[in-house]
């Protein structure tokens, strides 16, 4: 069976630290979609990590982490992040495979990102500008570049021809985009020399063949579920399924095989990039969300917008996504609040609905809320389920009834031993 791990909001819920905390569980961590776009924070000993592409198993002694068919890689940024992990002396060959059916960034896709968005204007999308809308678009317009072409010789001729095609289309854009090609490639082929050094695999028959041998394997999803492309907000999204149907096809999996669905949501809402949001807060207390929170961007360092807990979004990533277990992320960030307001519908069209709609828009939907008791105490230093605030306890008690699925862990501060089990 495949246990996955999604988050359940816009992203940036955690993921990194819980697939940390559960990797002792499990024999292989696998990511099945995204790409350098997320930014997995891990922090431990002291120490904080931040892994772009890599799976959060990398540190644990026994996991074998594997990058599946569903994932972009850039060859640049995958570099650095091995560079980044050198003391570590991990063994990367042996420890992380890679799909040879996953997909590559080029740095013209990169570009191409940047040239997208700056001809949008105000309507840009707010991407982290890594290539990923482009190279999720090569891959369904049929013509990206795989990493199993590597092992080819003919790969750099396939390099060329794509790379000159996007610069033609860099040019349609009629945009200022600044760009050294010969320096971007110099360090691109660098990368990629890199990136031949680790085991490549048909990361589908690795998968299969674990599931046959009883292993236990944990997909980690990036992204959330309401940046999904199918499911999100619309174009606001990111240009993978981040939902659990992700995992099928960005792993190989097929569904009956999909064991339990753990979901991740903070104990509020973070955004970070453009479109709707909204219980998003432009006062004091999302100031304070920000701050305490620390919610800057793992991958571009751009605050993230920040407010209440939306029910009815989380509403929804609970059923597209079948979750059986939930986790509450960062309630140490709530301590302090007189009350905590939760979202449990919308006025949307003179109505008041409980569903999240079409368009979610400020100008089509108003939140309406609910008010809790909010708490005082410190959470950081605690350990265990019995230490926990009562209005806390009260606030975990009605979003279990409202979404009908226990919440297994209560996260009060980003190191690892910072995780409390219920
Ligand atoms: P892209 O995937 O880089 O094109 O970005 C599309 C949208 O998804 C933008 O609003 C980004 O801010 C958002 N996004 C992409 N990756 C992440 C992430 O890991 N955490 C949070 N937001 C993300």
């Amino acid at each position: 069976m495949v246990d996955l791990l999604l988050g359940l909001q816009w992203g940036d819920e955690g993921k990194g630290k819980i697939v940390d905390v559960l990797t002792k569980d499990y024999d292989i961590i696998a990511r099945f979609q995204g790409g350098p776009n997320a930014g997995h924070t891990l922090e431990f000993d002291g120490i904080k990590h931040v892994l772009h592409t890599i799976p959060s198993g990398i540190f644990h002694k026994n996991a074998m982490n594997v990058v599946g068919n569903g994932v972009v890689i850039d060859p640049v940024i995958f570099k650095k992040e091995l560079d980044n992990l050198e003391q570590f002396q991990i063994d990367f060959v042996a420890k992380l495979l890679i799909s040879r059916k996953a997909h590559l960034i080029l740095p013209t896709h990169r570009l191409l990102d940047a040239a997208s968005e700056t001809a949008k204007g105000k309507a840009k999308i707010g991407s982290t500008l890594k290539g990923i809308g482009p190279t999720y678009m090569d891959k369904t317009g049929r013509n990206g570049m795989r990493v199993g072409d590597l092992e080819f010789t003919d790969w750099k001729e396939k390099y060329r021809a794509l790379a000159d095609k996007h610069e033609a289309m860099i040019a349609y854009y009629d945009v200022d985009i600044q760009y050294n090609l010969d320096e971007l490639e110099a360090e691109f082929f660098e990368g990629v020399e890199t990136l031949k050094k680790l085991t490549f695999i048909d990361s589908e028959q690795y998968i299969f063949d674990a599931m046959a041998a009883g292993k236990k394997i944990l997909a980690e999803g990036a992204q959330g579920s309401l940046l999904d492309i199918d499911f999100g907000t619309y174009p606001f999204v990111t240009s993978s399924n981040t939902t659990a149907a992700g995992a099928c096809t960005g792993l190989g999996v097929a569904p009956g095989k999909i064991g339990s669905v753990l979901g991740i949501f903070k104990a509020y809402t973070t955004r970070v990039g453009s479109g709707p949001f909204p219980t998003e807060l432009f006062d004091d207390a999302g100031a304070t969300m920000g701050r305490v929170g620390n919610e800057f961007g793992a991958t571009t360092g751009r605050p993230r917008r920040c407010g209440w807990l939306d029910l009815v979004a989380l509403k929804y990533a609970v059923q597209i996504n079948g979750v059986t277990e939930l986790m509450m992320m960062k309630a140490d960030v709530l301590s302090g609040f007189d009350t905590i307001k939760v979202c449990t519908a919308y006025h949307y069209k003179g109505e008041q609905i409980t569903h999240l709609p079409y368009n979610i828009e400020a100008e089509y939907v108003t939140p309406v809320y609910t008010e809790l008791k909010g708490w005082k105490e410190d959470l950081t230093k605690l350990s265990k389920a019995e230490e926990l605030p009562a209005a806390l306890n009260a606030y975990i008690a009605y979003l279990e009834k409202e979404l009908n699925v226990p919440i297994k862990i209560v996260s009060v501060g980003p190191d690892r031993l910072q995780t409390i089990l219920r």
